[in-house]
């Protein structure tokens, strides 16, 4: 791919923060870190948008003796078999279980069934991450 070269002013402070905090993050140079940066910036415009296809992570902890909700963990990737990729269960100790559910759709729906798990009564914390899919070629 072409690359394009362009000049940025910067006030001096912000330049020598900007540095040290890609020092940090181990880059190898200005243009690495700003060209991460730039992506990261037009993946999140991305997710804004509910019809935009991703794959979404879902990862919670969850008490397994709440029996109801393990039950309701399975139905739920039965009845969204077609947004639910596959899922990983570690044991995490006598009580607690991690669930990584992964789904792809539309960012909208992916919402709602991370929604629907991380209100679930015996779901303790977790968290949706969305990657959002280039477009279909
Ligand atoms: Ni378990």
């Amino acid at each position: 791919m072409k690359l394009v070269r362009f000049g940025v002013s910067m006030e001096e402070e912000l330049l020598k923060q900007f540095d040290l905090s890609i020092d940090n993050k181990g880059y190898a140079n200005r243009s690495e870190a700003l060209r991460d940066l730039v992506r990261t910036c037009l993946v999140k415009k991305e997710v804004e948008n509910p019809s935009q296809l991703a794959v979404g992570v879902i990862s919670f902890i969850y008490n397994h003796e709440r029996r109801e909700l393990a039950r309701h963990l399975v139905q739920l990737g039965h009845k969204r078999m077609k947004e639910v990729i596959s899922s990983l269960h570690v044991h995490i100790d006598e009580q607690h279980c991690l669930e990584v559910m992964v789904a792809k759709g539309k960012i909208g729906d992916l919402r709602v069934l991370a929604d629907e798990i991380l209100a679930h009564r015996g779901v303790l914390h977790g968290d949706l991450h969305l990657v959002s899919l280039p477009p279909a070629s």
